[in-house]
């Protein structure tokens, strides 16, 4: 679709939508980026005074002295886990149902903002008992769990840092963020059940644990999920239960400066290993709170559900800290959409009246497909009328799957929040608000007030509305990732090149405005990051995977290409120490490497498609033709000019994919 044919679907916000939002009308909109612009620092502090507690208020706003280090509310101090809970429960919340936890099977578990402090005030003190203090790291691998939320709201509440590691991940990668941070605890559970089916996660940690280098970790506590037999190290490992059990339910919050890192996160890059996105406590949470409130529209009575997994940064800021900062109301599902079939979201939508439903587009074209297949699991056949407001995020949103979820989950009533950010913004960026953006199916529209993103050319000058190029956003902005942790250089590198002179943040994608409306598109990543349903993976982080098959492999090359379902997927080409395999001896080799990577990342970085060839397109100076690569990956025929290619003939037998 042309940018004229999407601009002329314009989607409006319902006089209803607009008259009870936050930010109501497009009036309200401008008006806040207009506060923003005009006095960029008082906008932000009035924000953060209005929607966060601190212990010593905040005196300064924005230090740019070490750009591009930025700090944001310096002197202030607060505590994260206490603007979460205590301060929900001093205005009258605590009997108000924080979580509503609905495990894989179906059991529904609910717990208040009582019940949930005192969790994390006994998680709190367990990790005290154990001498884990502020400034230490403690790794999470766990499922998604009251006791998760509980495990990162404890650490918040003593000052050390948390990071989750997404329960998918293999040893192999678990074992290098446990290293990089330096944890001394890591906090698991014996078993994480998806789909019916029990998988370790203890087992995991001690597979990791075993590959070394974690010398820091002196305990792992367990929490109890399945109760199948797991092996405890003694003087290690504790359960979590145990140890909480005989702790007080109170625990003095840490009081820590805005900057102090409230968690790492890791996620790939272009080059090398994954890099630890540092967050800090202040302005993160502001932006947290902040974009519950105008893009979600939560309020009080609202049932929130953001089906991400705590593992990724979409769970950390709309599970784990923003709706409870506002002391919402939110699910907490552990399963999987297809599980026991793919009705599951729609059933849970009408079983728990959720009116806030955020989810990837990814899963909305899988379900579109099953739904289209079977009437029992198509939206129709479930009560969704509770719902007021939709979200996406991850990858852009096909203007079809949009339309489709605008009808049959929305009831063409909901509007629908298409919210482009990423690991390191901390929370949205380019976002419609509901109650005032027109929306167009496919743009994230516009900016969140006092975001100043643009779109440049490779030196930094603005490029007119119509025309691609480069995202960036010009100004600092409080959630923004402090740094790479322990990488002062990779962080200033990767995000402040030189191109900019520094100046502006880099995103990492391409976005196109529209001529007339100014509306952003992002039309992908402009660096080697796929995105893969929703999750970013580096292909050299893959590449390197393949090449650590060291008895099999010579030499790999991956690239993305479009997938119907998935948005991009991982193709792989690969040069073995060997003839190049064909038939059934390449599928053979093919779920060898498959299984492979695996291992070394995990089962989401598996290639789906692996073509052998005896060497790789190559111009003569050495250098891997990935443009070529790409157009082969896409099933394209070749048009390129292939006349610097060192062996023309490979590229018939990289036309078969295994
Ligand atoms: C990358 C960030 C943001 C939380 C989940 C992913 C892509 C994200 C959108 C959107 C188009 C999007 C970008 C971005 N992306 N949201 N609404 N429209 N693209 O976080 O793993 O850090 O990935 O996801 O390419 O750079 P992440």
């Amino acid at each position: 679709m042309s940018q004229a044919e999407t601009q002329s679907k314009l989607y409006l916000p319902s006089d209803a939508v607009v008259a009870s939002a936050h930010v109501s009308g497009m009036d309200a909109y401008h008006a806040l980026c207009k506060e923003a612009e005009t006095d960029y620092e008082g906008f932000w502090a009035r924000q953060a005074r209005e929607l966060l507690s601190w212990k010593t208020p905040f005196t300064t706003v924005l230090d740019e002295s070490n750009a591009p280090f930025f700090k944001w509310f310096e002197d202030g101090t607060l505590n994260a886990s206490y603007n979460c809970l205590d301060r929900n429960i001093e205005r009258g919340l605590g009997d108000k149902t924080a979580i509503i936890f609905e495990a894989d099977g179906g059991e529904v578990t609910k717990v208040t903002y009582s019940e949930l402090l005192a969790k994390t005030c006994q998680y709190a003190n367990a990790l005290k008992s154990l001498g884990v203090t502020k400034g230490d790291r403690v790794v999470i691998y766990i499922s998604m769990s009251i006791d998760g939320v509980a495990a990162m709201q404890a650490c918040a509440r003593i000052g050390a840092t948390h990071s989750v590691v997404f329960g998918g991940f293999s040893a192999q990668s678990l074992r290098d963020r446990i290293e990089d941070t330096g944890a001394v605890a890591v906090i698991t559970a014996d078993h994480q059940v998806r789909g019916g089916k029990p998988l370790a996660l203890k087992g995991i940690v001690d597979e990791a644990l075993g590959l070394g280098g974690c010398d820091a970790v002196k305990n792992v506590l367990v929490v109890k999920r399945t109760g199948s037999p797991i092996n405890m190290v003694e003087g290690r490992d504790l359960w979590l239960a145990d140890l909480a059990a005989s702790q007080p339910t109170t625990c003095e919050p840490e009081w820590v400066g805005a900057e102090h890192p409230l968690f790492l996160l890791y996620t790939s890059g272009s080059t090398g290993k994954p890099k630890g996105v540092q967050h800090s406590t202040g302005g993160y949470l502001l932006h947290a709170a902040l974009t519950t409130q105008w893009t979600f529209d939560l309020k009080a009575d609202d049932v929130f559900w953001c089906t991400a997994d705590i593992g990724w940064v979409t769970g950390h800021t709309y599970i784990t800290y923003g709706p409870l900062a506002l002391g919402g109301t939110e699910i907490v599902f552990e399963g999987v959409p297809t599980y026991p079939d793919a009705g599951r979201f729609w059933k849970m939508i009408q079983d728990h009246k959720v009116s806030i439903f955020y989810t990837a587009p990814t899963a909305i074209r899988s379900l579109i497909k099953a739904a289209e297949a079977n009437d029992a699991v198509h939206p129709k056949s479930y009560d969704l009328s509770s719902l007021r407001l939709l979200g996406s995020v991850g990858e852009p949103i096909n203007p079809a799957a949009w339309e489709w979820y605008y009808k049959n989950v929305g009831g063409s009533r909901c509007p629908i929040v298409d919210t482009f950010w990423q690991t390191e913004t901390g929370g949205h960026m380019i976002t419609p608000l509901p109650g005032a953006t027109p929306m167009v199916p496919g743009s994230c529209t516009l900016p969140f007030p006092g975001i100043q993103a643009a779109i440049v050319d490779e030196t930094g000058k603005d490029v007119p509305n119509g025309q691609g190029g480069i995202l960036v956003v010009k100004r600092p902005w409080p959630s923004m990732i402090r740094t790479i942790w322990g990488d002062n250089e990779r962080f200033v590198k990767s995000y402040y090149p030189a191109d900019f002179q520094g100046k502006y943040y880099l995103a990492g994608d391409g976005a196109i405005r529209d001529a007339e409306t100014g509306y952003f598109t992002i039309t992908g990543r402009i660096d080697d990051v796929l995105n893969v349903s929703g999750h970013r993976m580096g292909t050299m982080e893959i590449e390197s995977a393949l090449v650590s098959c060291t008895e099999l492999v010579a030499e790999a090359a991956v690239v993305g290409r479009p997938d119907e379902t998935t948005g991009e997927a991982v193709c792989a080409f690969v040069v073995l120490k060997r003839p190049a395999p064909t038939g059934d001896e390449a599928k053979a080799i093919a779920k060898q490497l498959r299984d492979h990577v695996g291992k070394e990342i995990g089962p989401i970085a598996k290639p789906k498609d692996i073509r052998f060839g005896d060497n790789l397109p190559k111009t003569r100076s050495g250098k891997i033709m990935r443009r070529l690569l790409r157009s082969i990956a896409k099933g394209e025929t070749i048009t390129q000019d292939t006349s610097t290619l060192e062996n023309p003939a490979i590229l018939d037998q990289l036309g078969q994919a295994y």
